[in-house]
C-alpha cells in the first residue's frame, strides 16, 4: 500500500477504535473489536490477533483469520520476541526469521506488538500476519503501537 495512503487509513482507524473502546471497559471486548476492526479494514492482514501471557505462556486470545496455533512454544518465534524483547519485532520475511512458528503456512510476513500494562509488564502482543512478503513497516508499527495504547 503506498505510504500516504497507509498513513490515512491508520489516522482514520485510530479515531474509529478510539471510539469504539467507550462502549465498555472489558479488556475481552476491547480486543476482540481492534482485532475485527484492523482485520476488516486493511486488506493485506491475513490474520490478526492477540497473544496473551497467562502464567508463562503465550495463549491465543480473541482473532480473526484461520484458525491460529492455540499455544506458541516457549520463546520461540515472533511473539516470544516482542515479549523478551518488549518491543515491536517487523518481519518482512518470516522464512528467515529463525524459530518463526507457522500457524498458516501462507503467511509469508508478519507483525508484532507487545501490550503493556500500567507497570510496563507485558500482559499480551497484537500479532499481524500477512500472506504477501515485505507487508511491514515503520507506519505500521508506529500507528498500532498508537492503537494498542487505546487498550
Ligand atoms: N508466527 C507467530 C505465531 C503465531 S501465528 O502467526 C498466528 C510466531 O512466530 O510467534
Amino acid at each position: 500500500m503506498e505510504k500516504q495512503k497507509k498513513i490515512n487509513r491508520y489516522k482514520r482507524l485510530y479515531l474509529q477504535i478510539e471510539e469504539l473502546l467507550k462502549k465498555s471497559n472489558d479488556e475481552t471486548a476491547h480486543m476482540a473489536t481492534v482485532s475485527a476492526v484492523l482485520y476488516h479494514k486493511i486488506e493485506y492482514f491475513f490474520w490478526c490477533g492477540f497473544y496473551r501471557l497467562v502464567n508463562g505462556e503465550l495463549i491465543v486470545g480473541a482473532y480473526q483469520g484461520p484458525v491460529a496455533c492455540q499455544i506458541l512454544s516457549k520463546n520461540k518465534g515472533v511473539c516470544w520476541a516482542a515479549v523478551n524483547e518488549k518491543k515491536t519485532i517487523v518481519v518482512s520475511d518470516v522464512q528467515q526469521f529463525p524459530g518463526h512458528i507457522a500457524c498458516d503456512s501462507r503467511s509469508k510476513s508478519e507483525i508484532v506488538i507487545p501490550y503493556f500494562d500500567k507497570n510496563k509488564n507485558v500482559i499480551a502482543v497484537l500479532d499481524i500476519d500477512s500472506s504477501e512478503l515485505h507487508s511491514f513497516d515503520e507506519i505500521d508499527a508506529e500507528y498500532l503501537e498508537k492503537i494498542i495504547s487505546l487498550l
